[in-house]
């Protein structure tokens, strides 16, 4: 069950708090940190967009989302790694911020993996024709080809950093993380 504020947070306990909340929006369709913003760099441009959450693995490090291969995003992540990602809860009033590497993965045990899981009747998104981004006459006009697990792809983030910021009631609360390559290394940072 999630913490309902963040009075009992502390150095010590946030990284396990963390990695187990976003773990458990991965698997609620109402948690609001299950549809964060996923920022990248576009040839110096910044550039975000909101994406579902599908994976936050501790032992990794790494938040996972899908995507289509052919989207703008992926050719700037090719180029730019540079990845943040942000999530609000407005109940609890935290945001999470997180920031890393963003690596590409269209042919893996794990690409499969997720490609199995997708309803067979949500596939097809992947195989627009034309591909995402380009102009096209009409939204009725799109066609669907016959391959869309060619297009699929995940992104995966290595996290290094987190930002954790609660807005409470009489004082505001922010923690700093930073992967020291064994630990991860917490502390206070004025709101
Ligand atoms: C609630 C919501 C969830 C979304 N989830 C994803 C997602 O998981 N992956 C994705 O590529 N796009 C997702 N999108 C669409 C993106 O926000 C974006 O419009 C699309 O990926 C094209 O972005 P790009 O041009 O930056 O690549 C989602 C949009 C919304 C509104």
């Amino acid at each position: 069950m999630r913490s309902a504020a963040s009075s009992e947070i502390s150095l010590e306990s946030i990284p396990l708090q963390i990695w187990t909340e976003l773990s458990a929006a991965t698997l609620n369709l109402s948690d609001p940190w299950r549809t964060p913003v996923l920022a990248s760099l576009n040839d110096n441009q910044p550039d975000a967009r909101t994406v579902v959450l599908r994976l936050a693995d501790l032992s990794r490090r790494s938040l996972l989302c899908f995507s289509d291969s052919r989207t703008s995003k992926v050719a700037a992540l090719q180029l730019n790694p540079i990845t943040t990602w942000c999530f609000y809860d407005p109940v609890r009033r935290i945001q999470l911020r997180a920031q890393g590497r963003t690596r590409i993965d269209t042919n893996s045990n794990l690409t499969r993996q997720f490609w199995d899981s997708i309803p067979p009747a949500n596939r097809r998104l992947y195989d627009s024709n034309p591909p995402p981004g380009e102009q096209i006459k009409a939204p009725e006009s799109l066609e669907f080809g016959a391959c869309p697990e060619a297009h699929f792809a995940l992104l995966e983030t290595t996290v290094d950093h987190f930002d954790w910021l609660h807005l409470g009631q009489i004082i505001h609360r922010r923690i700093q993380l930073h992967w020291t390559g064994l630990v991860w290394d917490t502390h206070w940072v004025a709101p």
